[in-house]
């Protein structure tokens, strides 16, 4: 993979308006009219945070409340690679769900690109999901009797790009991740490393800001594991902002940053 391969889009998360939420341009209603105090307009202003928590908690119902995530503060800036660790029921994949904009904070704000998202519509929220966010899950998550090209070329079905362009950016995703040599495979015959970078092609063919992925290697040998770590690797360099979930020291340890969730509460390690 040469780095002139890279989407310039992705090299620069922020090309375009922050407040875009759709390829259209619109901006949401509810877009914040007070941006963070460094965004972009200093000529030494660092860039706008891809991932900005504020004091956000998730609570759910119960006898007593389960308390899954408490007013944590968390700042990812375009290019990082942060690892979040924990133990099991800490709060994890919470967190991945709120900053997946898949889950909504009992409190605190999230700002996506600078974006606050309290007040977005679910279909506002769903446009920045799908434009800016690339998810890889532990199981994969690929459709069995679809192809490999079209389980990648189906992530973009209602994106309204042509589908020869489609099929073009596919192709250019299965290449990104070594896998051109299995267009025409089904899911279930390929190994398990060859279908989480299946995954990871889905996840990026978007051109995401960011990447979130849930245990990505949980399903994996070590020595597979670690061809998925190096993908990881080469995205990064690209450019790409990754955050992921592990309970996996190895797996931590190729993060430059990491995080750590103790019973709900977030911190720097
Ligand atoms: N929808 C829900 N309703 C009630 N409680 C929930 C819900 N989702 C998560 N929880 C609780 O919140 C806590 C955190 O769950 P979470 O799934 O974030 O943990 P995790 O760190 O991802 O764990 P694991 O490593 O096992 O995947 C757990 O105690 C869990 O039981
Ligand atoms: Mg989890």
């Amino acid at each position: 993979m040469r780095r002139s391969d890279v989407d310039p889009g992705r090299a620069d998360p922020h090309r375009a308006d922050p407040h875009r939420a759709d390829p259209d341009g619109a901006a949401p209603p509810g877009a914040d009219p007070h941006p963070a105090p460094d965004a972009p307009g200093g000529a030494c202003a660092p860039p706008v945070p891809v991932i900005e928590l504020r004091g956000v908690a998730r609570s759910f119902p119960g006898d007593p409340p389960v308390q899954a995530l408490r007013h944590a503060d968390l700042v990812v800036r375009p290019g990082e690679y942060v690892s979040v660790v924990g133990p099991s029921g800490s709060g994890k994949s919470t967190l991945l769900h709120l900053l997946g904009l898949l889950d909504r904070p009992t409190s605190g704000e999230y700002l996506l690109d600078g974006l606050a998202t309290r007040e977005l519509t679910e279909r506002d929220r769903s446009a920045l999901r799908g434009g800016r966010i690339g998810f890889v899950f532990q199981s994969f998550h690929l459709l069995p009797h679809r192809t490999v090209l079209d389980n990648v070329l189906l992530a973009t079905l209602y994106s309204g790009v042509p589908r020869t362009e489609r099929r073009d950016r596919a192709h250019a995703a299965l290449e990104r991740v070594g896998m051109s040599h299995r267009l025409d495979f089904l899911p279930p015959v390929l190994s398990g490393g060859e279908r989480q970078r299946v995954a990871v092609a889905r996840a990026v063919i978007a051109s995401p800001h960011v990447l979130l992925a849930d245990e990505p290697t949980g399903n994996l040998d070590s020595v597979t594991s670690g061809g998925v770590l190096d993908l990881f690797d080469e995205l990064h360099a690209q450019g790409l902002t990754l955050v992921v979930i592990t309970h996996d020291a190895t797996v931590s340890a190729r993060a430059p940053r990491c995080v750590r969730i103790t019973d709900g509460v977030l911190q720097e390690v």
